[in-house]
């Protein structure tokens, strides 16, 4: 233990008593704080000293500054490591205890199945598409072959946008074909997926809804290259055994038109062979269509599809009402 003069060796004592690092703190400041320390005043009057006094105060105080550096410095030390004996041996903290898990949140099952969609098709080529949900009439209707006299048009089944001549909320994501065939020049594969609105309402129809649109147009994509694409995906994503079966059926865009549907067993107490249950529309793209978008029908020829998202999670899932889905019910959610 050094020894100091006074006032210097007070100092040191303090510094050994020290109990925490505040403490300590406070005492360099009184030591060397740059205005008004002990040492900093004492070092700063050395000047108006005489050569002998100098000669005796300025080893001295020299020394006073380097011990107590010193002690200042072990001090801090030694208390950082009683403060991490102290954890170990306290008995109300350990620091080995495993806490209960942290909940980690995930994506809502529509958005997460949405990005599993993405991946299955864009292994097989297609580009994925966004387009908007307030559209004009030209692009959800006109072009893609939907005559004035179409029910579809009825205000009944569509949101109409006040104020906003000739617009819709998006019926369906098909308009994102005419946007899409517009822009890019054939042969082309793509899909789309986003929200669509209907006027409609209950245990399997939503006023919004989401849909996966797709086309693939080129010199020779035909009805049988539909079937593998489709069928491929849809094992893919829904059941790697499911059964489909194809039907025809009239959509204004689609030139043959067909029904896609997919044997399901959800409720097998109560028939042995399951029921069918429509998943898709899709045909070959109608001439007319082609024409609307600048390609000429008689050079590209192809097909387009689409299916209801929140349907083939039902289906997926047998989950009996679509509403679940948007309840924000989180002992629902959680068990995707
Ligand atoms: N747009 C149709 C609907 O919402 C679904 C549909 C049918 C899309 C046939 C297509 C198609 O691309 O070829 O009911």
């Amino acid at each position: 233990m050094p020894s100091l003069p006074p006032p210097w060796d007070d100092y040191l004592r303090r510094i050994e008593l020290a109990a925490s690092a505040q403490e300590l703190d406070a005492l360099e400041h009184e030591l060397f704080g740059r205005k008004a320390g002990a040492l900093t005043v004492a070092l700063g009057t050395l000047g108006a000293l005489s050569v002998d006094e100098k000669k005796v105060q300025g080893p001295l105080l020299n020394t006073a500054k380097q011990e107590l550096t010193n002690a200042l410095m072990s001090k801090r030390k030694n208390l950082s490591q009683t403060s991490w004996q102290s954890l170990e041996t306290d008995d109300t903290l350990d620091v080995s205890l495993d806490l209960p898990e942290k909940e980690h949140g995930h994506l809502h099952p529509i958005h997460e199945f949405m990005e599993k969609i993405e991946e299955v098709f864009g292994r097989m080529g297609f580009d994925s598409a966004r387009g908007p949900e307030i559209e004009s009439e030209e692009n959800n209707f006109n072009k893609l072959n939907i005559p004035a006299d179409h029910p579809a048009r009825d205000s009944q089944d569509t949101f109409w946008i006040s104020g906003m001549k000739d617009h819709v909320l998006r019926t369906h994501t098909s308009n994102v074909q005419i946007r899409y065939a517009q822009k890019h020049k054939p042969p082309f594969r793509m899909i789309c997926l986003g929200k669509v609105y209907r006027k409609d309402s209950d245990a399997t129809h939503s006023p919004m809804f989401h849909q996966l649109e797709g086309m693939m147009i080129g010199k020779d994509v035909s009805l049988a290259n539909m079937k593998a694409v489709m069928e491929t995906a849809v094992r893919e994503l829904i059941d790697h055994n499911a059964e489909f079966r194809w039907r025809t059926g009239f959509f204004p865009f689609v030139e043959p038109g067909l029904e896609m549907d997919m044997r399901w067993r959800g409720d097998e107490s109560k028939s042995r062979e399951g029921k069918w249950l429509e998943i898709c529309g899709c045909g070959m793209t109608h001439p007319n269509v082609l024409k609307n978008c600048g390609i000429d029908p008689n050079k590209w020829q192809g097909f387009a599809f689409g299916f209801g998202i929140e349907r083939m999670l039902m289906i997926k899932h047998q989950i009996p009402d679509l509403r679940l889905f948007y309840s924000g019910d989180l002992r629902f959610l959680k068990q995707f």
